[in-house]
């Protein structure tokens, strides 16, 4: 079978060299030619455990090619799947503007009856829209006899874990149109998605508005929780709880389950910000007011000043010190810095005077990038040692594991003062750590 996917960023490069290393032909169209050019060399552009070789292994194979030529891209495909970014406007809602561009696209290229099947993460009564811009598009070119159908089969891989969530994923949703064969769809989908079926991992049909908003409603739940932990642990921390028993103990009740409840320093990352905004608009355009959600967002929103004051209240005033910071992607095993806490923090220590020392082991380059403005305010450090150099407080705030086997001692000796904020709690249980830092974590003493 032949698949095309349109947008070859997180979601859609670790799609197409996962389907291409089960045996499908796959095209990768992406309108970014340096991307492209990358991809052509086996080189992968995000850092994600495990996908660099593989990639590797399918260009050798021939089984991917990548290309910036919608009709090379679109010629012979079986299926074609978007998967290209849907990133918040300014107030809150998705900006669709790369979905209808690559709808459009693709559209000149379509020369048979065909399935376009939607990765990416759009709000509700988005697929009729493509569907409609794309038989808009056919009927220009007198093509409108064509059978196009548009169905919604949202992506829930974590970044970090892509190639692994993208083989063992819990479910699979497929929201199809009323008006569409759901027959004919069915089979084609049991088909694209044989090795999953085989190893029984369910495969949910519903209809095109209910796929949608599952997507939208797991993420949003998932906030809630991160943000309702961390509440937790601010309260945990005035009345001398400790947080991580609290999430241990709340966690073996099977009702509520142990994921989601480590307390740290909010949500971020390209989908649970921008998903709960979207949310919102959503809610506020169906006059639902969605207060849940809304505090939620208030509250991680929030956190990064309370963290704030909690680094004032015990460094005093961060004006002219120095400050180290570990970690800047918004988690682990990832390059991802879109909507980090730790890029958030970084700007408000930069904003307070703070002169900021930072490493982290993937999310170097993308942050010289976002923060060109305030480059003459960073320093960009090979390690975690020299990191912390001359430093009178350290901050952790991405729980990458090489920083779990830092060597406390040698880094208390190279700083100049000794406070050490742990964001993460990855230190909390160590038993020396209170000997050598002024060493605060998160909810807890
Ligand atoms: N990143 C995640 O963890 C994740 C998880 C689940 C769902 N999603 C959803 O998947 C979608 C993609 O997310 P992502 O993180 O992969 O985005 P991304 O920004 O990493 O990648 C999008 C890619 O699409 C390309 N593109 C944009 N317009 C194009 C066009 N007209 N033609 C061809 N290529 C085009 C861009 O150049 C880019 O390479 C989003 O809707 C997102 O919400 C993401």
């Amino acid at each position: 079978m032949n698949i095309t996917i349109i947008g070859t960023g997180y979601i859609g490069l670790v799609q197409g060299v996962i389907m291409s290393d089960l045996g499908f032909n796959v095209k990768c169209i992406d309108n970014d030619e340096e991307k492209i050019e990358t991809l052509k060399l086996g080189q992968s552009p995000i850092y994600e455990p495990g996908l660099e070789k593989t990639l590797k292994n399918s260009l050798k194979s021939g089984k991917i090619k990548f290309t910036s030529d919608y009709n090379f891209g679109i010629k012979n495909a079986d299926v074609i799947f978007l998967a290209v970014g849907t990133p918040p406007l300014a107030n809150g809602s998705s900006n669709l503007n790369y979905i209808t561009a690559a709808s459009k696209n693709l559209s000149q290229f379509l020369s048979k009856d065909s399935l376009i099947i939607t990765k990416s993460t759009v709000p509700m009564g988005t697929n009729k829209k493509i569907k409609k811009i794309i038989l808009d598009e056919l009927k220009k070119r007198n093509m409108d006899n064509l059978n196009v159908s548009v169905i919604s089969n949202p992506e829930f891989l974590r970044e970090g874990k892509a190639v692994y969530d993208f083989l063992n994923p819990d479910r699979i949703v497929v929201g199809i149109d009323e008006n569409d064969d759901k027959e004919k769809i069915k089979k084609e989908i049991y088909k694209i998605y044989d090795y999953f079926y085989k190893k029984e991992i369910p495969i949910i049909f519903t209809n095109l508005e209910t796929a949608e908003l599952a997507k939208y409603s797991s993420n949003a739940f998932l906030s809630v929780k991160i943000s309702f932990i961390n509440e937790m642990a601010m309260l945990s921390e005035k009345i001398g709880a400790n947080i991580e028993d609290v999430s241990k103990i709340m966690g073996f009740d099977h009702r509520i389950g142990n994921e989601f409840l480590n307390a740290g320093l909010g949500f971020g990352g390209s989908c649970f910000p921008k998903d709960t905004l979207a949310i919102l608009n959503i809610g506020k355009n169906n006059d639902c007011e969605m207060s849940i959600v809304n505090s939620a967002v208030k509250f991680n929103n929030d956190l990064k000043d309370i963290l704030i004051k909690k680094i004032k209240n015990k460094l005093g005033d961060v004006n002219g010190k120095t400050i180290s910071v570990l970690g800047l992607s918004f988690k682990p095993e990832t390059d991802d810095i879109r909507e980090s806490p730790a890029i958030k923090i970084v700007k408000k220590l930069i904003n307070l005077g703070a002169k900021v020392r930072v490493y982290c082991p993937q999310g170097m380059e993308k942050t010289k990038k976002e923060l060109k403005n305030y480059s003459n305010f960073i320093k960009y450090c090979e390690n975690e040692y020299e990191c912390a150099e001359n430093s009178d407080c350290l901050i952790l705030t991405t729980e990458w594991k090489q920083f779990g086997n830092m060597d406390l001692v040698k880094i208390k000796n190279i700083m100049k003062n000794n406070y050490f904020f742990d964001f993460r709690n990855m230190f909390s249980e160590n038993k020396n750590i209170r000997n050598y830092f002024h060493y605060y974590p998160i909810g807890r003493n």
